[in-house]
């Protein structure tokens, strides 16, 4: 008999928008020495890439071929999308309200599927997203559920956009955050949700750094059993 092959491991890192999840998870890959799967990037690049091609965020059938032939590269902190860098606009709320809109389809979220599971590489990969643990890695090793309240989500983005020297306004974020949250938890598809197996971490009163942490304190415990 052979034993099985075993695929290297998953932390996956799900919660709703600017909850800080992205800077958790890419401190704790880090600290690792793991990859890092930033997932809403690529619902982001569909949105921007279809734009790009003049295809509607509504239409499912013409999206479909952009998310699965997506031609992205991400290097260092830039995303190149067809050999440009599109990280700025991939970040802006531009993008954000995109990502939301074609992340309702199946047919997109089927499209990036592969692209998603590819980045599982030894030594570990740290995968951050909405749907990391019920669909993408439901076999990862720790499952971390990240949330805050919505107006300390809204305040951070305020304070991210205002140190990038862009434009941004508190009220209208928070009426953002609190639309793609309703979006991204009642859509049929993979909708937002904490999975039974995955554990609740709570960073409205939590720095970065204890985030990090309880994560890191969290995986050495799984590992050492
Ligand atoms: O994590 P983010 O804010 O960059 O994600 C942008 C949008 O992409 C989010 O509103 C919903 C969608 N998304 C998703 O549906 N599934 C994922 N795994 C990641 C993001």
């Amino acid at each position: 008999m052979t034993a099985p092959i075993s695929l290297p491991p998953v932390i996956a890192i799900d919660g709703p928008s600017a909850s800080g999840k992205g800077t958790v998870a890419q401190r704790v890959a880090q600290a690792l020495g793991f990859y890092y799967l930033d997932s809403g990037a690529l619902y982001r690049l569909v949105a921007v890439a279809a734009r790009q091609a003049g295809v509607a965020w509504s239409d499912e059938a013409a999206l479909a071929p952009i998310a699965a032939a997506l031609d992205v590269r991400f290097e260092g902190d830039e995303i190149y999308l067809n050999q440009s860098v599109v990280t700025d606009i991939v970040r802006s709320e531009e993008a954000s309200l995109g990502a939301s809109t074609v992340a309702v389809w199946p047919a997109v979220r089927a499209g990036l599927l592969a692209r998603q599971k590819a980045f599982r590489i030894t030594p570990g990969l740290v995968a951050d997203g909405r749907d990391m643990a019920s669909v993408v890695f439901p076999d990862a090793k720790l499952k971390i559920f990240l949330t805050a309240a919505a107006d300390t989500r809204a305040e951070r983005r305020y304070k991210q956009l205002i140190a990038k020297g862009m434009d941004a306004n508190m009220t209208a974020l928070l009426q953002d955050i609190r639309a793609r949250d309703e979006r991204d938890s009642q859509r049929s598809a993979a909708p937002l949700q904490k999975t039974d197996d995955a554990i609740l971490l709570d960073t409205t009163h939590l720095s970065i750094d204890a985030a990090v942490e309880a994560v890191l304190g969290r995986y050495k415990a799984v590992t050492q059993v």
